[in-house]
Formats: structure tokens, sequence, C-alpha cells
């Protein structure tokens, strides 16, 4: 079992951090150049665990992709070229695999069986087999279609109009996806503005998408084109950092080339709100996504409350923010974020569970946490639980704790951060 110690940091975060490329971004650019005509190559894409899941999947159903370091190549022949996987897809750890993956499968006229690790099988996707059924995909699997393995046999689609109960991408992206290859128009209404890679991206690749607010739609029957993709640095990778610098004295860190999509950069409020010293340099867009240098600063915090439409922009960020929390005066309350409790763990009562055991002060709600601060953490052993972002959160709390802090399962960093903590090692002085 893999396990990382972080100790305390003398003199804080300094010099400069290029964070690996966005994890959401690159599963979407491998999904649409393979289902696109052309030749589409992509760079700056995420080797993490979760979008090399999506390449082996897309392999599988026939369609030719090269790697070359950060670079990718696929070669589109456009939908109708995919074929019927020989064995069961493994989307490994990646829900956005599972669920995206979906979308097109179901829209494709042959079978497939998808599946994942054991944090998969107790994810549901009743959410987007669901809509998926009712546009005519025939859909299987335990539970009555909301657990993997799903068996999917797709084809002759009719487009819909559909209310997701929940504000998630990867719901809103599996509609759209089953739309590009339904009769008519499919629209997605979502009860808050979820991140908007999908139709940003969609749109780059010819796709004929029209959005207002929180209502998308797509026209079905266009056969996308491959281009290439630029795929900027993930913000919620970033996120780590910006904590780390925040919460340790001393620091003065840039964290280069990170998206700012607005869909996503939730964290950026929320640390300025708490008093956060954070400066967002060079705001430049490329390929429809902006992206921009970061630097932040060791910052003097108080407490804060995050609710409602903010939690979709910072969803994979509450993690960190909780160990933010434990550094800030006051209380800081997370409320409406439900969705925690079926991301890779439950990461209401993981991270409650562990940051307690360094000594914070956390309450578990229905729908959040609250934090009390400012808590001086101590030292001890904690786990991932095989949740990347607990892994990387808790890592943190190292750089502060009085004693050092044991991080096991720390390989689970590898979903989304391959060598996470040889960089904050690199930058902690
Ligand atoms: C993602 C959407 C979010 C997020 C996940 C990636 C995506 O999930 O938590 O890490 O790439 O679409 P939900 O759609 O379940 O909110």
């Amino acid at each position: 079992m893999s396990e990382e110690t972080i100790t305390k940091a003398g003199h804080g975060l300094s010099g400069a951090v290029a964070v690996p490329g966005d994890k959401s971004v690159s599963h979407r650019a491998v999904l649409f150049a393979s289902v696109a005509e052309g030749k589409s190559e992509i760079s700056g894409f995420l080797k993490g665990q979760d979008c090399l899941s999506t390449i082996s999947c897309m392999r599988q159903l026939g369609v030719h992709i090269e790697e070359e370091s950060e670079r990718i190549t696929v070669y589109g022949n456009g939908p109708a070229a995919l074929t019927e996987p020989e064995a069961v897809l493994d989307a490994g750890n990646s829900g956005t695999t599972v669920r995206l993956l979906s979308g097109i499968l179901a829209g494709l006229p042959l079978h497939s069986v998808i599946t994942g690790d054991e944090s998969i099988a107790r994810r549901p996707m009743s959410r987007v087999t669901g809509p998926l059924r009712k546009m005519g995909a025939r859909i299987d699997g335990r539970d009555d279609g909301n657990l993997t393995p799903l068996s999917i046999r797709g084809g002759s689609l009719k487009g819909i109009s559909y209310s997701s109960p929940v504000a998630s991408a990867q719901v809103k992206s599996a509609i759209l996806l089953a739309g590009l290859f339904a009769s008519g128009e499919t629209t997605v209404n979502e009860p808050f503005v979820s991140r908007d890679h999908t139709e940003r991206m969609l749109r780059a690749f010819g796709a004929e998408i029209r959005k207002e607010e929180r209502r998308v739609s797509v026209t079905g029957g266009t056969v996308l084109k491959g281009r290439n993709v630029r795929v900027p640095g993930d913000i919620s990778s970033a996120a780590f950092f910006i904590a780390a610098a925040l919460i340790t004295p001393g620091s003065d860190l840039t964290l280069t080339n990170v998206g700012m999509n607005p869909t996503r950069s939730g964290i950026i409020d929320v640390v300025r709100n708490m008093g956060g010293d954070i400066e967002v340099e060079g705001l430049r867009e490329e390929n429809g996504e902006p992206a921009a240098d970061l630097r932040v600063k060791y910052s003097k915090l108080t407490g804060t409350t995050i609710s409602g439409e903010m939690i979709p922009r910072l969803i994979d960020e509450i993690p960190v923010i909780s160990v933010l929390a434990t550094q800030a005066e006051g209380t800081t309350v997370i409320r409406d974020a439900a969705e925690l409790k079926v991301k890779e763990t439950n990461r209401i009562d993981t991270m409650v569970n562990q940051l307690r055991t360094l000594g914070a002060d956390v309450t578990a709600t229905e729908d959040g946490m609250i934090i009390k601060g400012r808590t001086s953490l101590n030292g001890g052993t904690v786990s991932s639980f095989h949740d990347h972002r607990v892994g990387m959160s808790l890592g943190i709390c190292g750089l502060i704790s009085s004693g050092p802090v044991t991080v096991q399962q720390a390989d689970a960093c590898n979903i989304s951060y391959p060598g996470f903590f040889d960089e904050l090692n690199r930058v902690k002085k």
C-alpha cells in the first residue's frame, strides 16, 4: 500500500507549478474526437488514470489513438466506424467515462457492456440511464439500470426535452451526446448551471448547440469534424496548491496556465470572500476555454458560507476548501452539497472523519459540513480511501501540522494528478 508523509514547511511554498491538464476537458477531447471525422491532435492532455481509461475504452470500440507524451492523436472516422467491443469496457475509477460514454453508446447501433472499479459500482447511474432509456436506448444493469455493469444496446434514438433533478455536467453531457445521434432536437434543463465544457467543445467540433442559461439544446444528425484541442491546466488540481499556499506562512506561489472557465472557478471567489490573496494574471482564451496564471500568497483567512448555485462551480474543490476552513477565523458552513455523498467516496463523511483525526473541529450535516476555525492540526495517519481528491487534500495538512501527516493509499492521486506529492515537496521550502 502506497503511503506519503508530509512534514511541516519551514519557509512556505514558492516558485511556480504547471498543473497537469484539465480532466474534464481531456475526457471530452478524446470522446468527441473519437466520433468525429478526421484527425484531432490533443495537447496538454491529462495522463491520469481516469483519462487513460477513456482512451482504452475508445480503442476497444475500434478507434485508432496514438499517445506521445502529453500529445494524443485521435484518428476519427465518424460514429459509423465504431465497432462492437469484444470485451467489457472498463472505466476504472472514472464516473465521467461511464456517464459520457453511455451517452455515446446509447446513440450507436451496437451492444456494449461498461463497468468500473469498486467505487464506480456504488455510484448512481439511473441519472443517465433513465433519460437515455426515454430516448429509446435499451439499457440494463443492477438495481434496474442504476448500477454498473451497464449493458447498452443503442441506436434509433429520438430527441427529448429533459429536466434534470441534479446540476450535473455528466448527466447534461450524456444526454447531449446521445442527442447528437438522435432524431430532432434534444434539450436539457438543469437546476443550476454545471460546467459547460461539453457545450463549448461540441460547438468547436461543429455541433449545433443553443444555450440559454440553464437550458441547452443540440440538433441531432451532425457529424463532428476533427480538430486540434489544447487542454488548459486543471483548476481542480491547482486548488490543492492554492489552498497549500494560503495556509502555509511565507508562501508566494505561481500556478501557470490554469483553466478559468467561469463554471469551474468558484474557488477563486470563495478564496477572495475568505480574505485570501490571489491574483489572476494574463487572462486569455484558447479554443473557447479561458486560462490564466494565478499568484497566491499566505493569507489570514476568515470563515464563509458556500451554498446554492456556487456549489456546482466548486464541487470537486470542497474537500480542499474544508482544509482551508480549518485555518480560517470563525465558522465556515457548506450547504446544498449532498452530491458529495455520491463522488469517488462519500466526501462529506470521509473528509470529516479524516480531518477530525488530525484535530480539526468539523461536523457533517445532511448536505455539507460545518467547520470551526482556526484550529491547530496535529500530525497523524489518515487515508485517501482511494479517493484522489481526499488524499491530496489531507496531504497539504502536513505542511502546517505540528507533526508529520502520513496519507495511506496516496497513489490515488494518479487518477487526476500523477506526481502530486513530488511536486508539493519540490515547491516546499
Ligand atoms: C465532471 C462533472 C462533475 C465533477 C466530476 C467531473 C465532468 O460531476 O464532479 O469530477 O467532467 O463532467 P457531476 O456531473 O456528477 O456533478
